[in-house]
């Protein structure tokens, strides 16, 4: 059972004292009638509840996928800065975080979700979630990187990178410039964690780009937008996170 007004917000309609207008105002039904109160107390399971006239799903969590662009910060608030959370309506900033981190200048995929044990999940080094990036480096990738990133990097850090994924791509022509580029997965979210570990072998990330984390991906999803994960894809994203593997 949850409150008529929190079960507004929390479907997204409005904030607390949005929705306590709307239910003055008589734009709210509970099972066909506007005769409600905000602190009525509502059965998610059978009370049908309406604003303007179309039915409200209760849904106590919610995940999206976010493409997003460079030029803002993963955090829910900054005092300077566009954050990742500005790209969502304002009633949802309060209750939704960005899971794990992408740079200022780190473009790609982000969910962003209101499920804390989820999101806890899919961060902690502990659940192994591969994510998959590409990075465009100032020089060549050296082909014994490969192995490196396999065994594990010293990247200043109390411990050595847990193995990760390295694929050199051969260097394409852009405007005239060799443009070098790499895809790196790996399972853990340490600070810079991509960059530190191409500068452990020589090379500055001068373009980097999640394209995926487990089997989840972008697609064809334009920067700055998000759409809603698909239960489906709620689902493997637990799978892959489930099973707890000795670091
Ligand atoms: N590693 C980095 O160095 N930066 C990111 O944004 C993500 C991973």
């Amino acid at each position: 059972m949850v409150r008529l007004d929190k079960f507004l917000v929390d479907a997204g309609i409005g904030t607390r004292s949005e929705v306590k207008k709307y239910i003055k105002k008589k734009q709210v039904k509970v099972n066909g009638s506007s005769n409600v109160s905000p602190e009525q107390k509502i059965d998610e399971e059978k009370d049908s509840v309406c604003y303007l006239g179309e039915e409200i799903s209760y849904e106590k969590y919610a995940y999206y996928l976010f493409h997003k662009p460079a030029g803002c910060v993963t955090a829910k608030t900054d005092k300077t800065e566009r954050t990742v959370m500005d790209y969502f309506p304002e009633q949802m900033r309060r209750k939704f975080s960005p899971v794990g981190r992408l740079d200022k200048d780190t473009e790609g995929l982000l969910i962003i979700t209101n499920d804390g044990a989820f999101h806890h999940r899919l961060v902690s080094p502990a659940y192994h979630v591969p994510k998959t990036y590409e990075a465009v480096l100032d020089k060549p990738v050296p082909a014994e990187a490969v192995t490196l990133f396999q065994e594990g990097v010293d990247i200043g850090d109390e411990k050595k990178t847990l193995p990760a994924e390295l694929t050199i791509f051969p260097p394409e022509d852009k405007d005239g410039k060799e443009q070098c580029r790499a895809q790196l997965v790996i399972t853990e979210g340490r600070y810079h964690q991509v960059k530190r570990m191409f500068l452990a072998v020589g090379c500055t990330v001068t373009y980097l780009k999640r394209v995926s984390i487990g089997s989840l991906s972008l697609q064809n999803l334009p920067k700055g937008e998000y759409r809603r994960l698909t239960e489906q894809e709620v689902e493997d994203l637990r799978k892959i996170s489930s099973e707890k593997k000795s670091i």
